[in-house]
Protein backbone atom coordinates (compact mmCIF):
# COMPACT_ATOMS: atom_id res chain seq x y z
CA UNK A 1 0.00 0.00 0.00
CA UNK A 2 1.12 3.23 -0.81
CA UNK A 3 2.27 5.89 1.43
CA UNK A 4 1.48 9.92 2.20
CA UNK A 5 3.01 13.33 2.75
CA UNK A 6 1.80 15.72 3.55
CA UNK A 7 0.55 18.14 1.18
CA UNK A 8 3.15 20.83 2.28
CA UNK A 9 5.91 18.72 2.36
CA UNK A 10 9.27 19.61 0.41
CA UNK A 11 10.41 17.56 -2.64
CA UNK A 12 13.61 19.23 -3.16
CA UNK A 13 17.23 18.48 -4.20
CA UNK A 14 20.74 19.56 -2.63
CA UNK A 15 23.68 20.64 -4.27
CA UNK A 16 27.41 22.31 -2.28
CA UNK A 17 29.41 25.30 -4.01
CA UNK A 18 32.36 23.29 -4.29
CA UNK A 19 30.92 20.02 -5.88
CA UNK A 20 28.57 21.88 -8.43
CA UNK A 21 29.52 25.57 -9.34
CA UNK A 22 33.18 24.28 -10.58
CA UNK A 23 34.81 28.18 -11.62
CA UNK A 24 37.10 27.62 -8.82
CA UNK A 25 39.26 30.73 -10.12
CA UNK A 26 36.25 32.85 -12.09
CA UNK A 27 35.34 36.37 -11.09
CA UNK A 28 37.31 36.85 -7.89
CA UNK A 29 36.52 33.64 -6.17
CA UNK A 30 39.32 33.15 -3.62
CA UNK A 31 41.29 29.72 -2.96
CA UNK A 32 40.04 27.15 -0.66
CA UNK A 33 42.12 24.49 0.62
CA UNK A 34 40.38 21.72 -1.11
CA UNK A 35 42.26 23.25 -4.74
CA UNK A 36 45.56 21.78 -4.25
CA UNK A 37 44.61 18.83 -1.70
CA UNK A 38 42.63 17.36 -4.78
CA UNK A 39 45.80 18.12 -7.30
CA UNK A 40 47.95 16.81 -4.54
CA UNK A 41 46.10 13.73 -3.03
CA UNK A 42 43.21 12.76 -5.98
CA UNK A 43 43.17 11.73 -9.81
CA UNK A 44 40.35 14.41 -10.04
CA UNK A 45 39.45 18.97 -9.21
CA UNK A 46 36.53 20.76 -8.87
CA UNK A 47 36.96 21.93 -12.55
CA UNK A 48 34.65 21.69 -14.05
CA UNK A 49 32.38 20.01 -11.74
CA UNK A 50 28.91 20.44 -12.60
CA UNK A 51 29.15 24.18 -13.86
CA UNK A 52 26.67 25.25 -11.84
CA UNK A 53 27.96 28.42 -11.93
CA UNK A 54 27.05 28.84 -15.65
CA UNK A 55 24.33 26.07 -15.55
CA UNK A 56 22.15 27.16 -12.67
CA UNK A 57 19.15 27.93 -14.79
CA UNK A 58 18.97 25.26 -16.72
CA UNK A 59 19.06 23.26 -13.31
CA UNK A 60 17.17 25.75 -11.75
CA UNK A 61 14.20 24.77 -14.94
CA UNK A 62 14.55 21.70 -14.77
CA UNK A 63 13.65 21.97 -10.71
CA UNK A 64 10.29 23.20 -11.92
CA UNK A 65 9.73 20.83 -14.64
CA UNK A 66 10.10 18.17 -12.38
CA UNK A 67 8.01 18.92 -9.66
CA UNK A 68 11.29 19.90 -7.57
CA UNK A 69 10.47 23.01 -5.01
CA UNK A 70 13.47 23.21 -2.72
CA UNK A 71 17.10 23.51 -3.52
CA UNK A 72 19.97 23.66 -1.20
CA UNK A 73 22.55 25.67 -2.14
CA UNK A 74 25.62 26.49 -0.54
CA UNK A 75 27.80 30.07 -0.69
CA UNK A 76 31.12 29.82 -1.44
CA UNK A 77 32.93 32.10 1.38
CA UNK A 78 35.68 32.66 -0.44
CA UNK A 79 33.99 33.75 -3.79
CA UNK A 80 32.29 36.71 -1.08
CA UNK A 81 35.30 36.90 1.10
CA UNK A 82 38.25 35.52 -0.79
CA UNK A 83 40.88 36.21 1.91
CA UNK A 84 37.87 34.70 4.97
CA UNK A 85 37.78 38.11 5.94
CA UNK A 86 38.28 41.55 5.12
CA UNK A 87 37.37 42.99 1.60
CA UNK A 88 34.26 41.62 -0.67
CA UNK A 89 34.00 40.66 -3.71
CA UNK A 90 31.01 42.13 -5.38
CA UNK A 91 31.32 39.61 -8.25
CA UNK A 92 31.11 36.97 -5.84
CA UNK A 93 27.73 38.62 -4.13
CA UNK A 94 26.29 39.08 -7.58
CA UNK A 95 26.09 35.41 -8.53
CA UNK A 96 23.96 35.00 -5.57
CA UNK A 97 21.89 37.44 -5.82
CA UNK A 98 21.16 36.55 -9.76
CA UNK A 99 21.10 32.57 -8.56
CA UNK A 100 18.50 33.16 -5.88
CA UNK A 101 16.34 35.53 -8.48
CA UNK A 102 16.18 32.53 -10.35
CA UNK A 103 15.33 30.34 -7.47
CA UNK A 104 11.82 32.65 -7.28
CA UNK A 105 11.40 33.10 -10.69
CA UNK A 106 10.96 28.95 -10.97
CA UNK A 107 9.38 28.89 -7.79
CA UNK A 108 12.12 26.91 -6.09
CA UNK A 109 12.77 27.67 -2.30
CA UNK A 110 16.51 28.16 -1.42
CA UNK A 111 17.77 26.63 1.26
CA UNK A 112 21.47 28.22 1.94
CA UNK A 113 24.09 26.62 3.18
CA UNK A 114 26.99 28.95 4.40
CA UNK A 115 29.61 26.20 4.87
CA UNK A 116 29.98 23.41 3.38
CA UNK A 117 33.21 22.10 3.99
CA UNK A 118 35.04 24.53 2.08
CA UNK A 119 36.45 27.26 4.16
CA UNK A 120 38.97 29.86 2.09
CA UNK A 121 42.31 28.25 1.95
CA UNK A 122 43.84 31.57 3.97
CA UNK A 123 41.85 30.24 7.07
CA UNK A 124 42.65 26.88 6.40
CA UNK A 125 45.83 27.52 6.39
CA UNK A 126 45.59 29.24 9.90
CA UNK A 127 44.04 26.51 11.65
CA UNK A 128 40.55 25.88 10.32
CA UNK A 129 37.79 26.08 13.38
CA UNK A 130 40.66 24.99 15.10
CA UNK A 131 41.75 28.76 15.80
CA UNK A 132 39.30 30.46 17.53
CA UNK A 133 39.75 33.63 15.62
CA UNK A 134 38.26 31.66 12.34
CA UNK A 135 34.67 31.13 14.61
CA UNK A 136 34.97 35.36 14.77
CA UNK A 137 35.75 35.43 10.69
CA UNK A 138 32.86 32.67 10.23
CA UNK A 139 30.10 34.91 12.71
CA UNK A 140 31.27 38.16 10.30
CA UNK A 141 30.56 36.40 7.30
CA UNK A 142 27.80 34.69 8.16
CA UNK A 143 26.25 38.66 9.12
CA UNK A 144 27.29 39.50 6.03
CA UNK A 145 25.07 37.07 4.14
CA UNK A 146 21.80 37.61 6.67
CA UNK A 147 22.35 41.39 5.98
CA UNK A 148 22.85 41.02 1.85
CA UNK A 149 20.98 37.92 1.00
CA UNK A 150 17.47 39.40 2.35
CA UNK A 151 15.60 37.02 0.01
CA UNK A 152 17.02 33.92 1.57
CA UNK A 153 14.17 32.28 3.73
CA UNK A 154 16.01 29.18 5.22
CA UNK A 155 19.67 29.27 6.30
CA UNK A 156 22.07 26.58 7.66
CA UNK A 157 25.29 27.69 8.99
CA UNK A 158 27.21 24.34 8.65
CA UNK A 159 26.92 21.23 6.31
CA UNK A 160 27.98 18.27 8.69
CA UNK A 161 30.55 19.17 11.63
CA UNK A 162 30.79 15.63 12.01
CA UNK A 163 32.34 14.23 8.78
CA UNK A 164 34.32 17.20 8.47
CA UNK A 165 36.14 16.69 11.47
CA UNK A 166 36.50 13.00 10.91
CA UNK A 167 37.86 13.89 6.87
CA UNK A 168 40.52 16.59 7.94
CA UNK A 169 41.64 14.63 11.57
CA UNK A 170 40.36 11.08 11.91
CA UNK A 171 40.23 9.23 8.21
CA UNK A 172 43.00 12.23 6.57
CA UNK A 173 40.81 12.18 3.35
CA UNK A 174 39.78 15.32 4.00
CA UNK A 175 42.49 18.78 3.97
CA UNK A 176 45.02 19.08 5.81
CA UNK A 177 44.87 15.16 5.65
CA UNK A 178 45.70 14.10 9.51
CA UNK A 179 45.10 10.68 10.72
CA UNK A 180 43.33 9.27 14.01
CA UNK A 181 43.88 12.84 16.07
CA UNK A 182 40.87 12.70 18.72
CA UNK A 183 42.21 16.00 20.19
CA UNK A 184 41.61 17.85 16.78
CA UNK A 185 38.79 15.87 15.98
CA UNK A 186 36.86 16.67 19.08
CA UNK A 187 38.02 20.42 19.51
CA UNK A 188 37.34 20.92 15.84
CA UNK A 189 33.73 19.70 16.49
CA UNK A 190 32.97 21.90 19.52
CA UNK A 191 34.60 25.05 17.95
CA UNK A 192 32.54 25.04 14.92
CA UNK A 193 29.09 23.99 17.27
CA UNK A 194 30.20 27.14 18.85
CA UNK A 195 30.40 28.95 15.99
CA UNK A 196 26.96 28.07 14.84
CA UNK A 197 25.67 29.33 18.19
CA UNK A 198 27.31 32.32 17.66
CA UNK A 199 25.62 33.00 14.28
CA UNK A 200 22.39 31.72 15.94
CA UNK A 201 22.37 34.09 18.52
CA UNK A 202 23.55 36.97 16.32
CA UNK A 203 20.43 35.93 14.01
CA UNK A 204 18.08 36.12 16.57
CA UNK A 205 19.27 38.97 18.15
CA UNK A 206 19.33 41.56 15.42
CA UNK A 207 15.81 40.07 14.11
CA UNK A 208 16.88 38.92 10.34
CA UNK A 209 14.95 37.17 7.76
CA UNK A 210 14.20 34.05 7.74
CA UNK A 211 14.93 30.73 9.55
CA UNK A 212 18.29 29.18 10.91
CA UNK A 213 19.62 25.91 11.90
CA UNK A 214 22.17 23.28 11.46
CA UNK A 215 22.96 20.53 9.18
CA UNK A 216 23.80 17.37 10.29
CA UNK A 217 24.86 13.51 9.47
CA UNK A 218 23.24 11.23 11.64
CA UNK A 219 24.56 7.79 10.74
CA UNK A 220 22.75 5.04 12.71
CA UNK A 221 25.21 2.82 15.39
CA UNK A 222 24.18 -0.29 16.26
CA UNK A 223 25.91 -2.84 18.71
CA UNK A 224 26.88 -6.32 16.30
CA UNK A 225 26.07 -8.10 18.94
CA UNK A 226 22.92 -6.30 21.59
CA UNK A 227 23.81 -9.07 24.01
CA UNK A 228 27.56 -8.33 24.20
CA UNK A 229 28.08 -5.18 26.47
CA UNK A 230 31.39 -4.85 24.84
CA UNK A 231 29.66 -3.56 21.25
CA UNK A 232 27.01 -2.08 23.06
CA UNK A 233 29.65 0.37 24.14
CA UNK A 234 31.33 0.41 21.12
CA UNK A 235 28.12 1.58 19.31
CA UNK A 236 27.46 4.30 22.12
CA UNK A 237 31.16 5.30 21.72
CA UNK A 238 31.06 5.39 18.05
CA UNK A 239 27.58 7.47 18.10
CA UNK A 240 29.68 10.10 20.33
CA UNK A 241 32.46 10.35 17.76
CA UNK A 242 29.58 11.29 15.10
CA UNK A 243 26.43 12.54 16.26
CA UNK A 244 26.27 12.93 20.18
CA UNK A 245 28.38 15.00 21.16
CA UNK A 246 27.42 17.53 18.41
CA UNK A 247 23.46 16.81 18.76
CA UNK A 248 24.29 18.02 22.49
CA UNK A 249 25.60 20.80 22.25
CA UNK A 250 23.53 22.30 19.63
CA UNK A 251 20.07 21.63 21.62
CA UNK A 252 21.13 20.89 24.90
CA UNK A 253 24.02 23.78 25.17
CA UNK A 254 26.19 21.50 27.10
CA UNK A 255 27.63 17.96 26.98
CA UNK A 256 25.74 15.29 29.05
CA UNK A 257 27.50 13.65 31.24
CA UNK A 258 27.18 9.99 29.32
CA UNK A 259 28.95 12.16 26.53
CA UNK A 260 31.76 13.18 28.45
CA UNK A 261 32.57 10.19 30.33
CA UNK A 262 32.47 8.69 26.54
CA UNK A 263 35.03 11.84 25.17
CA UNK A 264 37.63 11.40 28.35
CA UNK A 265 37.70 7.78 27.30
CA UNK A 266 38.82 8.19 24.02
CA UNK A 267 40.84 10.51 25.18
CA UNK A 268 42.46 8.73 27.89
CA UNK A 269 43.22 5.62 25.21
CA UNK A 270 44.32 7.99 22.48
CA UNK A 271 45.98 11.06 23.58
CA UNK A 272 44.99 14.69 24.19
CA UNK A 273 42.94 17.35 25.86
CA UNK A 274 40.27 19.80 24.91
CA UNK A 275 39.72 23.50 25.44
CA UNK A 276 36.41 23.98 26.50
CA UNK A 277 35.44 27.56 28.62
CA UNK A 278 32.98 28.73 30.32
CA UNK A 279 31.94 31.66 28.34
CA UNK A 280 31.80 28.72 25.19
CA UNK A 281 28.55 27.30 27.20
CA UNK A 282 26.92 30.83 27.78
CA UNK A 283 26.79 30.73 23.60
CA UNK A 284 25.77 27.44 23.04
CA UNK A 285 22.98 27.77 26.24
CA UNK A 286 21.60 30.71 24.98
CA UNK A 287 21.60 29.40 21.05
CA UNK A 288 19.97 26.03 21.90
CA UNK A 289 15.97 27.12 21.92
CA UNK A 290 16.75 29.39 19.11
CA UNK A 291 17.90 26.81 16.23
CA UNK A 292 14.16 26.74 14.17
CA UNK A 293 15.12 23.48 12.74
CA UNK A 294 17.40 20.20 12.48
CA UNK A 295 18.50 19.27 9.00
CA UNK A 296 19.23 15.35 9.03
CA UNK A 297 21.86 14.06 6.37
CA UNK A 298 21.36 10.28 6.75
CA UNK A 299 22.55 7.84 4.30
CA UNK A 300 24.05 4.60 6.27
CA UNK A 301 24.03 2.56 9.66
CA UNK A 302 27.42 0.91 11.07
CA UNK A 303 27.42 -2.46 13.07
CA UNK A 304 29.60 -1.79 15.73
CA UNK A 305 31.72 -4.37 17.62
CA UNK A 306 34.36 -5.04 20.36
CA UNK A 307 38.29 -4.17 19.46
CA UNK A 308 41.26 -4.49 21.23
CA UNK A 309 43.74 -3.70 18.78
CA UNK A 310 45.30 -0.32 17.39
CA UNK A 311 43.45 2.20 15.15
CA UNK A 312 42.91 1.40 11.19
CA UNK A 313 41.24 3.24 8.86
CA UNK A 314 40.53 2.35 5.19
CA UNK A 315 38.65 4.85 3.48
CA UNK A 316 37.23 3.40 0.29
CA UNK A 317 37.92 5.93 -2.36
CA UNK A 318 37.27 3.71 -6.00
CA UNK A 319 34.03 1.68 -5.24
CA UNK A 320 35.54 -1.59 -4.55
CA UNK A 321 33.12 -3.02 -2.55
CA UNK A 322 35.12 -4.58 0.68
CA UNK A 323 38.33 -2.17 0.64
CA UNK A 324 37.43 0.07 3.51
CA UNK A 325 38.07 -0.35 7.51
CA UNK A 326 37.51 1.14 10.24
CA UNK A 327 38.59 0.15 13.47
CA UNK A 328 39.52 2.58 16.55
CA UNK A 329 41.41 1.85 19.49
CA UNK A 330 39.61 1.98 22.78
CA UNK A 331 36.09 2.28 20.68
CA UNK A 332 35.02 -0.56 18.37
CA UNK A 333 35.22 -2.20 14.83
CA UNK A 334 32.40 -2.35 11.89
CA UNK A 335 30.95 -5.47 11.31
CA UNK A 336 27.54 -5.95 9.62
CA UNK A 337 26.06 -8.58 8.84
CA UNK A 338 26.89 -10.02 5.26
CA UNK A 339 23.13 -10.29 4.90
CA UNK A 340 22.41 -6.28 4.90
CA UNK A 341 22.72 -4.30 1.59
CA UNK A 342 25.82 -2.03 1.17
CA UNK A 343 26.66 0.42 -1.72
CA UNK A 344 30.41 -0.32 -3.75
CA UNK A 345 31.56 2.60 -1.60
CA UNK A 346 30.56 -0.03 1.73
CA UNK A 347 27.73 2.62 2.89
CA UNK A 348 25.55 0.34 4.60
CA UNK A 349 21.55 0.48 3.12
CA UNK A 350 19.22 0.32 6.16
CA UNK A 351 16.12 2.79 5.63
CA UNK A 352 15.14 1.83 9.26
CA UNK A 353 18.13 3.48 10.39
CA UNK A 354 16.80 6.98 9.87
CA UNK A 355 13.42 6.40 11.39
CA UNK A 356 15.41 5.53 14.72
CA UNK A 357 17.55 8.69 13.66
CA UNK A 358 14.59 10.91 13.44
CA UNK A 359 12.71 9.31 16.50
CA UNK A 360 15.99 9.70 18.42
CA UNK A 361 15.95 13.27 17.86
CA UNK A 362 12.70 13.43 19.11
CA UNK A 363 12.94 11.99 22.00
CA UNK A 364 16.19 13.04 23.48
CA UNK A 365 16.31 17.03 22.04
CA UNK A 366 12.31 17.82 22.25
CA UNK A 367 13.40 21.16 21.19
CA UNK A 368 13.99 20.42 18.10
CA UNK A 369 11.15 22.30 16.10
CA UNK A 370 11.30 21.23 12.61
CA UNK A 371 13.39 18.51 10.98
CA UNK A 372 14.32 18.78 7.07
CA UNK A 373 16.29 15.54 5.49
CA UNK A 374 18.49 17.47 4.38
CA UNK A 375 20.39 14.29 2.27
CA UNK A 376 19.61 11.07 1.36
CA UNK A 377 20.49 9.48 -1.79
CA UNK A 378 22.62 6.60 -3.25
CA UNK A 379 26.28 7.28 -5.07
CA UNK A 380 26.21 4.64 -7.55
CA UNK A 381 28.08 4.08 -11.19
CA UNK A 382 25.23 4.98 -13.27
CA UNK A 383 25.33 3.18 -16.62
CA UNK A 384 24.18 5.69 -18.90
CA UNK A 385 22.40 4.57 -22.38
CA UNK A 386 19.57 5.79 -24.64
CA UNK A 387 20.38 9.09 -23.16
CA UNK A 388 19.16 8.34 -19.79
CA UNK A 389 19.95 6.14 -16.72
CA UNK A 390 17.94 3.44 -15.52
CA UNK A 391 18.57 4.01 -11.96
CA UNK A 392 16.00 1.53 -10.68
CA UNK A 393 18.01 0.98 -7.34
CA UNK A 394 18.25 4.56 -6.78
CA UNK A 395 14.39 4.24 -7.07
CA UNK A 396 14.07 1.49 -4.53
CA UNK A 397 16.21 3.67 -2.26
CA UNK A 398 14.75 6.88 -2.30
CA UNK A 399 11.50 5.29 -2.28
CA UNK A 400 12.50 3.14 0.62
CA UNK A 401 14.01 6.33 2.59
CA UNK A 402 10.71 8.36 2.03
CA UNK A 403 8.45 5.18 3.15
CA UNK A 404 10.22 5.13 6.85
CA UNK A 405 9.11 9.16 7.01
CA UNK A 406 6.09 8.79 6.23
CA UNK A 407 6.37 6.48 9.27
CA UNK A 408 8.02 9.22 11.51
CA UNK A 409 5.40 11.73 10.48
CA UNK A 410 2.51 9.90 11.06
CA UNK A 411 4.16 8.60 15.22
CA UNK A 412 4.17 12.22 15.56
CA UNK A 413 7.47 13.73 14.37
CA UNK A 414 7.43 17.14 12.32
CA UNK A 415 9.64 16.17 9.67
CA UNK A 416 8.66 19.27 6.84
CA UNK A 417 10.71 17.96 3.51
CA UNK A 418 13.21 16.45 2.11
CA UNK A 419 16.19 17.10 0.05
CA UNK A 420 17.44 14.40 -2.58
CA UNK A 421 21.16 14.01 -3.02
CA UNK A 422 22.07 15.54 -5.26
CA UNK A 423 19.64 17.34 -7.68
CA UNK A 424 22.03 16.41 -10.94
CA UNK A 425 25.32 14.68 -10.63
CA UNK A 426 28.21 16.40 -8.86
CA UNK A 427 31.98 15.24 -7.88
CA UNK A 428 32.04 13.39 -4.94
CA UNK A 429 34.88 15.07 -2.69
CA UNK A 430 37.48 12.12 -1.96
CA UNK A 431 35.62 9.73 -4.72
CA UNK A 432 35.79 11.65 -7.79
CA UNK A 433 32.96 11.70 -10.61
CA UNK A 434 31.90 8.05 -11.04
CA UNK A 435 30.26 8.01 -7.74
CA UNK A 436 26.71 9.52 -8.93
CA UNK A 437 23.92 10.31 -6.94
CA UNK A 438 21.83 13.22 -9.00
CA UNK A 439 18.21 12.90 -10.67
CA UNK A 440 19.60 14.45 -13.77
CA UNK A 441 22.80 12.80 -15.60
CA UNK A 442 25.20 15.50 -15.85
CA UNK A 443 27.74 14.90 -18.93
CA UNK A 444 30.78 16.48 -17.66
CA UNK A 445 32.34 17.17 -21.23
CA UNK A 446 29.64 18.80 -22.33
CA UNK A 447 27.58 20.02 -19.35
CA UNK A 448 24.54 18.83 -20.88
CA UNK A 449 21.74 17.10 -18.15
CA UNK A 450 19.63 13.99 -19.15
CA UNK A 451 16.79 13.41 -16.84
CA UNK A 452 16.97 9.92 -15.15
CA UNK A 453 14.33 7.23 -14.40
CA UNK A 454 14.46 8.64 -10.88
CA UNK A 455 13.95 12.15 -12.14
CA UNK A 456 10.07 11.14 -13.48
CA UNK A 457 9.89 9.11 -10.89
CA UNK A 458 10.37 11.47 -8.20
CA UNK A 459 8.55 14.14 -10.37
CA UNK A 460 5.36 11.37 -9.86
CA UNK A 461 5.64 11.25 -6.28
CA UNK A 462 6.32 15.18 -5.63
CA UNK A 463 2.57 15.67 -7.67
CA UNK A 464 0.84 12.70 -5.96
CA UNK A 465 2.88 13.14 -2.69
CA UNK A 466 2.50 9.17 -2.58
CA UNK A 467 5.08 6.77 -2.25
C1 LIG B 1 27.52 14.36 2.54
C2 LIG B 1 27.95 15.70 2.05
O1 LIG B 1 28.45 13.92 3.45
O2 LIG B 1 27.43 13.30 1.67
C3 LIG B 1 28.01 15.84 0.54
O3 LIG B 1 27.22 16.73 2.60
C4 LIG B 1 28.53 14.53 -0.04
O4 LIG B 1 28.78 16.94 0.24
C5 LIG B 1 27.51 13.45 0.27
O5 LIG B 1 28.85 14.57 -1.38
C6 LIG B 1 27.82 12.13 -0.32
O6 LIG B 1 29.08 11.71 0.08
P1 LIG B 1 30.15 11.21 -0.94
O7 LIG B 1 31.40 11.00 -0.14
O8 LIG B 1 29.63 9.94 -1.50
O9 LIG B 1 30.28 12.28 -1.95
Amino acid sequence: MSKKLPEDFIFGGATAAYQAEGAIKTDGKGPVAWDKFLEENYWYTAEPASDFYHQYPVDLKLCEEFGINGIRISIAWSRIFPEGYGKVNHKGVEFYHKLFAECKKRNVEPFVTLHHFDTPEVLHSNGDFLNRENIEHFVDYAKFCFEEFTEVNYWTTFNEIGPIGDGQYLVGKFPPGIKYDFEKLFQSHHNMVLAHAKAVNLFKQNGYNGEIGMVCALPTKYPYDPSNPKDVKAAELDDIIHNKFILDATFKGEYSKETMDGVNHILKVNGGKLDLRAEDFEELKTAKDLNDFLGINYYMSDWMAEYDGETEIIHNATGNKGSSKYQIKGVGQRKANESIPRTDWDWIIYPQGLYDQISRVKRDYPNYKKIYITENGLGYKDVFEDNTVYDDARIDYIRQHLEVISDAIKDGANVKGYFLWSLMDVFSWSNGYEKRYGLFYVDFETQKRYPKKSAYWYKKVSETKEV
